[in-house]
């Protein structure tokens, strides 16, 4: 079977290989689809810090079909239509950094091949009106944002949601702020993407590269009071503060300014970030049963995630130059 692999110093590579025979509690996966995250840039890219120092399948989501059964396995069957969590062993409960080591596509082999070994704890049956293509983007990005606007940030009618930029995350954020009944601002550096994002539904947009006051404008959408959950994917944590209502939810998620080389990135204020008096909470994307609550709420209300392209597999190379270059609005998928 072929495999994608980013091998130190070789960057990404594809190469023929046996197919693996899942071992006790472990199930094989027919990979149908697959998709990336800004943190696959970085991989690629020889910047994100920890993951395997040898050779690595890379991609933490995917979904597809159980093709073999390991012995001991009992949560799903051959034929089975499956994704699985980012984090292997975190089924429930809080995050502990000790579970880094089972992060597939960084620390264990991921979803950039044909057949994928999985433990069976990781997996999720999909919902009969959830394809292949859209379940592949709900494990990191999707749940990330489910967590950030759901659960911790609790989001409901009558409040506000920002979100920074257009990518994954923030386009999943956008779409759970509406299911919540809640106003969606977003920032971009790009008004055609503020004119997408427009007609996916956010209430308003604000072009972060023309306005470097965003949080102010954020704050004067929402009378003055505060955005209630912000999305923090930029690392400008002192103005996404700013940004946010006293009591109000600083979801802290990424660094992007900082990798841009955005000024405001390389300089926290403190001070700022204590004054205005908001929940900062560090987001690590979420556990099992946040993909199960998250996917179950997509197939009732038939929402489909925001995809921008989607690529063969044997042409991945081009998702992540198309990541790398960042045109993009929601999400890159290969399929099989
Ligand atoms: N904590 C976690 O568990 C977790 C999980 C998933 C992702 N993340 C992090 O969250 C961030 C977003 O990930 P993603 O996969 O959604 O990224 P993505 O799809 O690659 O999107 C990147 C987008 O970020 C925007 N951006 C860049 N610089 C910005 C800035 N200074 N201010 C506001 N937006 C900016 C750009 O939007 P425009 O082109 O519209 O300007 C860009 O298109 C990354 O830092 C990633 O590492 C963390």
């Amino acid at each position: 079977m072929k495999r994608w692999q980013i091998e130190p110093g070789k960057g990404l590579t594809q190469v023929e290989v046996d197919t693996p025979e899942p071992g006790h509690g472990q199930v094989r996966v027919r990979m149908k689809a697959a998709s990336l995250n800004y943190r696959d840039h970085l991989q690629v890219s020889g910047f994100y810090p920890g993951g395997s120092s040898g050779s690595i399948v890379p991609l933490s989501d995917g979904a597809g079909e159980v093709s073999a059964l390991g012995p001991g396995v009992d949560r799903v069957e051959l034929g089975d239509r499956v994704t699985a969590t980012t984090i292997g062993g975190w089924i429930d409960g809080e995050y502990d950094p000790s579970m880094r080591d089972q992060s597939f596509g960084f620390s264990l082999d991921g979803w950039l091949q044909e057949e994928v070994l999985l433990p069976e704890t990781a997996l999720v049956k999909l919902p009969a009106a959830i394809s292949y293509e859209a379940a592949a983007t709900f494990p990191c990005a999707g749940v990330t944002a489910w967590n950030a606007v759901v659960e911790t940030g609790g989001a409901g009618p009558g409040d506000s949601v920002l979100a920074l930029g257009t990518g994954g995350v923030s386009m999943f954020a956008l779409q759970l702020a509406k299911l919540a009944g809640a106003r969606a601002i977003v920032t971009s550096s790009s008004d055609a993407k503020l004119e997408r994002v427009k007609s996916l539904g956010a209430d308003d947009g604000i072009n972060y590269a023309q306005r470097p006051d965003w949080h102010e404008v954020a704050r004067e959408l929402t009378g003055g009071r505060g955005v209630d959950v912000v999305v923090e994917n930029a690392g400008l944590l002192d103005l996404s503060c700013r940004a946010a209502r006293s009591g109000g939810t600083v979801a802290l998620i990424g660094v992007l300014a900082q990798f841009g080389g955005d000024e405001a990135a390389q300089h926290c204020r403190v001070r700022d970030v204590f004054l205005a008096g908001a929940r900062v909470i560090p987001i690590m994307m979420g556990n099992r049963r946040m993909l199960e609550r998250m996917l179950r709420a997509y197939a009732q209300h038939g929402i489909e995630p925001v995809i921008d392209s989607t690529f063969e597999v044997d042409d991945a190379e081009s998702a992540y130059a198309a990541l790398g270059a960042a045109g993009h609005v929601g999400k890159l998928v290969v399929r099989a």
